[in-house]
């Protein structure tokens, strides 16, 4: 691919959000294929920085003077939710492929422009879901894939933080960002599990949210203290996903809640087996049944350097190059969405809400 150029993510503040800057930006720069032409952010100081930092050629303040480059191939959204319809589908207008950092969009609609501009560009549109890249995670797909826990029916999506609201962005500010864990860490698990799952179609879902914490003063953060008053997202949330085929799915996301640990991750269950994937803790576990026994099983020799940042963004680059399909088309990653979107409907309305 001849150029490559991505929205600007700003460092953090905490050494959870610098790590993912870092992350992403070296994925484009490690990868072969990819030259890095152009850094955007509305800060000038944010874009010139990261221009000097990663020796990128030209630094913007607009999108538009970034997508008038035209040997620029691809653009990597990386600017906050509000911002994600709007830049992809500029991007997709002006001919560039994007990949778009998770969550797709606010809500399912903007999701859906974002898939129609993609179709009408015919450009390809991938979200940034790294989970789906670790090495444990594609053993298990595998595993499942080739019938080794029987029919997955039931799994727990875990995203839970005991008192990690983010003290940096806007990720305690609906109108910024769409919600609250829910968007931000919920949807890297919920994807997570669905795709272990098989991707079942998603037809009802039943939810609840709870706003105890978050919005008052005088609590700890494990990221420092946050700004109570701008927070009117969720503190956590908890649903039951229905599916066609009759599987279900619990979900649980907090970023405050007085449950006694952090947990991210998942738990699949299937007739013949189950599995457990931690991805933060590098941890699959599974559940089987042998000679006699209930067993639980850990596979080991997993790559130490196993890094899916780089096999995501070396993924995307090869579709484009290939000209094949990505692996985590924005039409998968939009049934995540639709799926959290009936979380906040159910809970608004106070029962289960269908979904299409
Ligand atoms: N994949 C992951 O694991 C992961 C991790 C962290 C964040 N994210 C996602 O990345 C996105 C950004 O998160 P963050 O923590 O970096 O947020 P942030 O607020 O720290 O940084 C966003 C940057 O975008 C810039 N910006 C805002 N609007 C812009 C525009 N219209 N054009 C150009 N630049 C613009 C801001 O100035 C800022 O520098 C979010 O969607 C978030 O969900 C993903």
């Amino acid at each position: 691919m001849k150029g490559i150029s991505y929205g600007q993510k700003v460092k953090g503040r905490c050494g959870r959000s610098r790590f993912y800057f870092r992350a992403s930006s070296q994925g484009f720069q490690n990868c072969p294929n990819a030259e890095v032409l152009a850094v955007c952010d509305i800060v000038p100081s944010r874009a010139e920085q990261r221009a000097k930092e990663f020796n990128i050629p030209n630094c913007f303040t607009s999108i538009d003077e970034l997508l008038s480059i035209k040997e620029i191939d691809a653009v990597s959204i990386c600017t906050p939710n509000i911002d994600h319809k709007r830049s992809t589908i500029k991007a997709l207008q002006a001919g560039k492929h994007v990949l778009c950092e998770k969550p797709i969009a606010m809500n399912a609609r903007e999701a859906q422009a974002m898939i129609d501009a993609a179709h009408k560009a015919k450009k390809k549109l991938m979200i940034a879901l790294h989970n789906r890249f670790f090495s444990r995670t594609e053993y298990l797909k595998g595993l499942i894939e080739a019938g080794h826990l029987g029919k997955p029916y039931y799994a727990r999506s875990l995203s839970i933080r005991r008192r990690g609201v983010p003290s940096w962005g806007v990720f305690g500010q609906k109108k910024l960002q769409g919600g609250g864990p829910l968007i931000d860490i919920g949807v890297h698990i919920i994807d997570l599990t669905w795709y272990l799952m098989g991707c079942p179609k998603p037809v009802s879902v039943s939810g609840q949210t709870y706003e105890t914490i978050g919005a008052t003063p005088g609590h700890v953060g494990e990221f420092g203290p946050w700004d109570y008053k701008t927070y009117d997202v969720e503190d956590f949330a908890v649903a039951l996903v229905r599916f066609a085929n009759g599987a279900t799915m619990m979900i649980e996301s907090a970023f405050c809640v007085n449950l006694d640990k952090e947990v991210f991750g998942c738990h699949v269950v299937g007739d013949k087996g189950g599995a457990t994937l931690m991805p933060l803790e590098n941890l699959v576990e599974l559940r089987l049944e042998l000679g006699g026994h209930i067993m639980d099983c850990q596979p080991r020799h997993f790559p130490a350097d196993d890094n899916p940042y780089d096999k995501e963004i070396a993924a995307f680059v090869d579709a484009i190059i290939k000209n094949k399909p990505v692996p985590v088309p924005a039409t998968e990653a939009i049934w995540t969405s639709k799926i959290i979107d009936g979380i906040y409907k159910s809970a608004k309305v106070g029962k289960e809400v269908p979904l299409k």
